[in-house]
C-alpha cells in the first residue's frame, strides 16, 4: 500500500484530483469505479472544475456503478446512481453509453449481477477504483464478514451502515435495507485502487484497514494485499501512532 497524508479534506480534494487525473491523462480511454458518499465529493466537484477549464479530457473514458439500494426506483432522490450522476457524470460531461450500470429494475438481483460483472469484463476491468471506507471497513456494501471473493450480489445492510447512511438521506427509516454491490473479486483486481479517508470518525477503522490482520471481518484489510493501493487521508483520520514507508 501507498500512504499519502495531506493536512486537510481540501488538499484531500486536490491530490484525489491529481491523481485520478494522471491517470486519465496516461490512459484516455481508462475505466474507474465511482463510489458514492461523502468523502469523494470534493475530488469529483474539483476534477469537474478541471474538465471546465479543459485541463482534462474524460471524453473517452468508463465510469463504473460502486453499489445501488435495492428496489428503488431509478428517479428516487436516494438512489446511489443519480448521486453518481450529479457528482461525477453530469459534471464531466459523461455519455450514457459511458457508464456501466449495477441496476435493472425489470430483472431479478442475480442477472443485475451477472450483467454487470460480464461488464466490467467486456470493459476490460477496472483501471482505477476510487473507494471511501465504510465505517465498519466495508467496501462498497461488502459488509463484515466478506472474504476476498465475495461476488457481486444482493447484501443486506448492517446496523452500522444503516446508521451512517441515514446521515445522507435524513434519518436511519429512510435508508433502504437491501443493496446491490460490487463483490470483493472484482475490486480487488482493479489495476489501482485510490481509497479516500477523512475525519477522527474514519481513524480508528483506518488502523485496522492498514495495519491490523487480513480479515473478512474488516473487508478493506484485504487493500493490504491488493495491487497497486493508495490510501489517500487527511491528517485527522491518519492514526498518529501508525507510520508507513
Ligand atoms: C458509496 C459506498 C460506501 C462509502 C463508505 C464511506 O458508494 O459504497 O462504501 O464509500 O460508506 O462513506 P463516506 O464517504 O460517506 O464516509
Amino acid at each position: 500500500m501507498n500512504v499519502q497524508i495531506v493536512e486537510s479534506p481540501a488538499k484531500l480534494d486536490t491530490v484525489g484530483a491529481d491523481f485520478v487525473a494522471a491517470l486519465i491523462g496516461s490512459k484516455p480511454s481508462a475505466t474507474v469505479l465511482v463510489a458514492t458518499g461523502q468523502t469523494p465529493m470534493g475530488l469529483y466537484a474539483e476534477l469537474g472544475a478541471r474538465y471546465r477549464r479543459g485541463e482534462i479530457d474524460p471524453r473517452s473514458i468508463r465510469a463504473i456503478q460502486l453499489d445501488e439500494y435495492f428496489g428503488l426506483s431509478e428517479d428516487d432522490p436516494r438512489s446511489l446512481y443519480g448521486w453518481m450522476k450529479r457528482s461525477f457524470v453530469d459534471p464531466l460531461g459523461l455519455d450514457p453509453d459511458q457508464l456501466v450500470r449495477l441496476s435493472g429494475d425489470e430483472l431479478d438481483p442475480e442477472t443485475i449481477c451477472r450483467r454487470y460483472d460480464e461488464a466490467v469484463r467486456d470493459a476490460g476491468g477496472i483501471d482505477l477504483s476510487i473507494l471511501g471506507l465504510g465505517p465498519n471497513g466495508h467496501l462498497g456494501f461488502n459488509e463484515p464478514p466478506s472474504d476476498a471473493d465475495a461476488p457481486t450480489r444482493l447484501v443486506s445492510l448492517s446496523e452500522e451502515s444503516i446508521r451512517s447512511n441515514g446521515t445522507y438521506w435524513g434519518g436511519q427509516d429512510r435508508v433502504p435495507r437491501q443493496a446491490l454491490t460490487a463483490g470483493m473479486n472484482v475490486l480487488l483486481r482493479a489495476r489501482n485502487t485510490l481509497l479516500v479517508v477523512s475525519g477522527a470518525h474514519k481513524r480508528e477503522i483506518l488502523r485496522r484497514t492498514v495495519h491490523g490482520p487480513v480479515t473478512s471481518e474488516v473487508p478493506a484489510s484485504y487493500l493490504q494485499d491488493a495491487a497497486n493501493v493508495t490510501v489517500l487521508a487527511d491528517r485527522d483520520a491518519w492514526p498518529e501512532d501508525v507510520t508507513f514507508n
